[in-house]
């Protein structure tokens, strides 16, 4: 399978400068034959600009965020119907940032996986143990629960999932994790997973890591096969950066083909 490069550019980019990077990535990809999936997540008010940027190309786009009702009063939020009436494909689900910061529980990422499948966005769900419980060795355990939790009762459709593993520890801190121990944890990921859904569609689901992702280690995690992309903070917004990190992915999957 290819491997799959999500760019989260967070709140750090206004919609001029969405533009200028979606223009940019899409510059970076041209004529590549074995290029990896690519996925934009710029904020909301540039969602319609990418789109049009990014239309009749190979790059996906993604919201950072969705509400779970599909329409009402609550103001100030998006569903996702309204994603999907403007072209996204994608929506992040999860992301630590919302749980740690907006006070986004278990409960709410399971409605908003839901809300997602509802309207055939592709849900990128974000899971991760913070510091404390790396320390106490309850990464896996917190990883189980809060998958277990984003995916209760969700009936899935091939139509396909991505769950990001995130550790808190490594976002935005320059501290990637270990390969080995990411591989450690989406090998606990796809066991769940393995119970959770049939294997047709175990099979459809990728499994990526984030967190300090750079030009400089996105090697080490792409090589592995467990690992199937990678979900980009802070250097997706350095097209530099996120360049090299396509051309090492390509690099990859042409040496895997
Ligand atoms: P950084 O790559 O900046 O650590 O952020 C990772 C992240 O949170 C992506 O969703």
């Amino acid at each position: 399978m290819s491997k799959l490069i999500i760019g989260n550019w967070k709140m750090n980019v206004g919609v001029r400068e969405s533009l200028a990077l979606a223009r940019a990535v899409l510059l970076g990809m041209r004529g590549k034959t074995f290029a990896p999936d690519v996925v934009v997540c710029p904020p909301s008010v540039a969602l319609t600009e990418v789109r049009k940027a990014v239309a009749h190309s190979r790059i996906g786009l993604g919201a950072q965020n969705l509400f779970f009702e599909d329409v009402g009063a609550y103001t100030g939020e998006i569903s996702g119907r309204m994603l999907a009436e403007i072209g996204c494909g994608y929506v992040i689900v999860g992301h630590s940032e919302r749980r740690n910061l907006f006070g986004e529980t278990d409960e709410i990422v399971k409605n908003k996986v839901l809300a997602a499948l509802r309207h055939r966005l592709i849900p990128i769900v974000c899971v991760g143990e913070n510091e404390e419980e790396r320390k106490c060795g309850e990464a896996e355990k917190v990883v189980e629960r809060q998958l277990r939790m984003a995916l209760d009762g969700v009936r899935f459709s091939p139509h396909g999932c991505v769950i990001a593993y995130e550790p808190v520890w490594a976002i935005g801190t320059g501290n990637a994790g270990n390969p080995a121990d990411v591989v450690r944890i989406h090998t606990t990921i796809w066991r769940i997973l393995s119970e959770l859904m049939e294997r047709t569609l175990v099979d459809s689901v990728r499994i990526v890591y984030g967190g300090s992702i750079n030009s400089g280690n996105s090697y080490a995690f792409l090589r592995e096969q467990a690992i199937d992309g990678l979900l980009v903070g802070g250097a997706s917004v350095k097209i530099s950066q996120w360049s090299e990190i396509l051309h090492t992915a390509t690099q990859v999957i042409e040496s895997q083909q």
